[in-house]
């Protein structure tokens, strides 16, 4: 499952003491610059603007951060209203979400400026640093503080686990695993998703998480994936087409 984990370093950076308790936290190496110009592919995690960032080795001039929509980071007003798929997939009666497969954040987001209570769960500890990272900078935006509102809560590790022992039943567990591309190489994939892709692998285990997932929400599961990729749980209750991506809906009878 943490497929490249292994192939993931931490750059060595002298005047930078961060760097130690990430490797050290992470389990990862640290590797010099030196170093990893001499590998050919494999990624590396640095601090760039004050922002943790992931390097492809193979291409590691621009690196890529946990970053939230900057229009919505300056529109001060808040919750954004429920429209658009994503929100009728979740329903305007839901107050609890829990995003089971938090990845890049964008969804968590996207949920979270919609006014839902939502916790995030990441079990790839490398995208929950960097998502700890943005989620952190997101609590330090001036319009969150004014609002006194809180980041999303993180819990890094196997939703099919933390689920399980939750401490509430939220009204809705909502799902982005990994599905296999149409194509070999397709033009339409997101170089971010590709990444992510490169280091936690396929989540071949979606459907134990959708089965945990079904068994543990209060109200409904609501799972996102590519037009063409099957439903995970069988026919679903109501699903909601986008161009690309489909949410598929399931209640709990
Ligand atoms: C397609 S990405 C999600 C993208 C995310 N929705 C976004 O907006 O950025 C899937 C993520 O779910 C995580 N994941 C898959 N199965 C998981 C599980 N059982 N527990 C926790 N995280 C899981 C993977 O590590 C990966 O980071």
């Amino acid at each position: 499952m943490l497929k490249n984990d292994q192939k993931v370093f931490v750059l060595l950076e002298n005047n930078n003491p961060q760097v130690e308790s990430l490797s050290k936290q992470l389990e990862i190496p640290l590797i010099t610059q030196k170093q990893i110009d001499s590998h050919r592919d494999g990624f590396f995690l640095a601090w760039r603007d004050n922002k943790l960032a992931l390097f492809d080795i193979k291409s590691p001039k621009k690196g890529m951060s946990v970053e939230f929509d900057a229009r919505s980071m300056e529109q001060p007003s808040w919750p954004a209203p429920k429209t658009g798929t994503l929100a009728q997939a979740i329903g305007k009666k839901t107050k609890t979400v829990v995003d089971a497969t938090a990845g890049w954040g964008q969804d968590s987001f996207h949920v979270f400026r919609m006014g839902y209570q939502i916790v995030s769960i990441e079990r790839s500890k490398i995208m929950a640093a960097l998502l700890g990272d943005g989620f952190e900078r997101l609590g330090n935006q001036s319009w969150i503080q004014q609002l006194n509102l809180k980041s999303p809560k993180l819990i890094v590790g196997n939703a099919i686990e933390i689920l399980q022992n939750l401490e509430y039943i939220p009204d809705c567990i909502y799902l982005d695993p990994m599905f296999p591309a149409k194509r070999k190489k397709s033009a339409l994939a997101k170089k971010p998703l590709v990444v992510l892709k490169g280091i936690v692998g396929e989540d071949e285990d979606k459907k134990d998480l959708f089965a945990c997932a079904l068994q543990v929400a209060g109200k409904r599961v609501v799972v996102k994936s590519p037009n063409y990729a099957e439903p995970l749980g069988g026919k679903p209750d109501l699903s909601f087409a986008g161009k690309l991506v489909r949410y598929d809906v399931y209640f709990k009878t």
